[in-house]
């Protein structure tokens, strides 16, 4: 018998303000025809004045909640993803529990950028696995236009703002790939390449918050290279083959990133979810975004084998399969 973190439920927020990209024209030197031909990106939603990453995160908790038919009680551990914190402490993980009135069970933050999620993903299977946890909750939530240079065309226009939750709970599994739930997970980082992806401030450096820093091109450059070889690892695992997957879920950062990283996994991009158009790069809350827009869509359905990866800052990077 084999204890596996089976998904039950899973929901996601959005602030009201959508931006297309005609807006940063005349503000900055760019065109919707750049930012789509380059990005694929059409439009972005922005957190409005005072909503933080975690009153996004208890809207996304409340909806998958919702949609696994259970209340905040039910859930022993949460965690929340996110580089973009309320505050520097206490965690949001801890804001959202106090938020759902949720006084029992543990919550904490991950904080792996824009793998964020599947970092959190890893951590609640083991927290299942090991029999710590019988419900987790986790969450990618951000806010990422709290970060950006508003002057940086390179930058500010690709990230938005937003949150998804799903919830895994512990079910008894064969040990097979049959099973329902997380098969396998593979998980990268290499701090050498900090300079490629960061924020220029923090706590210990600076006192403030900075603003994000990228390196495009090089990091588009390990994205391509080092996707495809994390979802081929995790697969490898999980005992299964690019035939078995139904879904890649990838980290929506860039449309020509997730075609290439498809193309070299030998999946067609009819089996790959897609909503870097409506959200951008939402970095931490991408993945459960786009697992909960597909399954919305009608695209992720019972019993599907699905390939979640991402890479960001760090580089930090990773891919988690399972079967829904
Ligand atoms: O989520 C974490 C992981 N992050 C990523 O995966 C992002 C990875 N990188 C990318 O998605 C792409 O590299 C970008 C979308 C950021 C940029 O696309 P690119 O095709 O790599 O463009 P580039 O950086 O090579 O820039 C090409 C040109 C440059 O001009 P010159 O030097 O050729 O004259 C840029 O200055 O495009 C210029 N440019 C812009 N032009 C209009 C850069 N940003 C803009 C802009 N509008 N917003």
């Amino acid at each position: 018998m084999t204890l596996r973190a089976v998904p039950i439920g899973i929901g996601h927020y959005l602030p009201e303000r959508v931006v297309p990209n005609a807006e940063f024209e005349g503000k900055i030197d760019t065109t919707d025809e750049w930012i789509r031909a380059r990005s694929g990106i059409e439009r972005r939603h922005f957190a409005a004045e005072g909503e933080t990453t975690s009153d996004m995160a208890i809207a996304a908790a409340n909806a998958a909640l919702d949609n696994a038919g259970l209340t905040a009680g039910d859930i022993d551990a949460l965690i929340v993803a996110t580089s973009t914190p309320d505050l520097t402490f206490p965690s949001a993980a801890t804001m959202v529990q106090a938020g759902l009135g949720l006084k029992t069970g543990f919550a904490f933050d991950v904080q792996a950028v824009c793998a964020g999620f599947v970092y959190a993903l890893s951590t609640a299977q083991a927290f299942i696995a090991s029999g710590q946890a019988k419900r987790v909750l986790v969450i990618g939530a951000e806010t990422f236009s709290r970060i950006m240079d508003w002057e940086d065309r390179a930058t500010c226009v690709l990230f938005g703002d937003g949150a998804g939750a799903l919830i895994l709970e512990a079910q008894d599994g064969t040990g097979t790939s049959e099973d329902r739930g997380i098969l396998s997970v593979d998980l990268h980082s290499d701090g050498q390449y900090r300079d490629l992806l960061y924020v220029d401030g923090g706590v210990s450096s600076t006192q403030s918050t900075g603003v994000l820093r990228m390196q495009g091109r090089e990091v588009f450059r390990h994205a391509v290279e080092k996707l495809a070889q994390t979802a081929h690892a995790a697969l490898d695992k999980a005992g299964l083959g690019a035939d078995d997957v139904d879904w890649i879920v990838p980290h929506q950062a860039n449309l020509r990133i997730i075609s290439r990283t498809a193309q070299k996994m030998g999946v067609g991009m009819d089996r790959v979810v897609v909503t870097v158009q409506d959200h951008g790069n939402t970095s931490a809350a991408s993945i459960p975004l786009a697992m909960s827009v597909g399954v919305a869509r009608g695209q992720i359905k019972q019993g599907d084998v699905l390939v979640a990866e991402a890479i960001g800052g760090g580089l930090a990077w990773g891919a988690v399969v399972l079967r829904w």
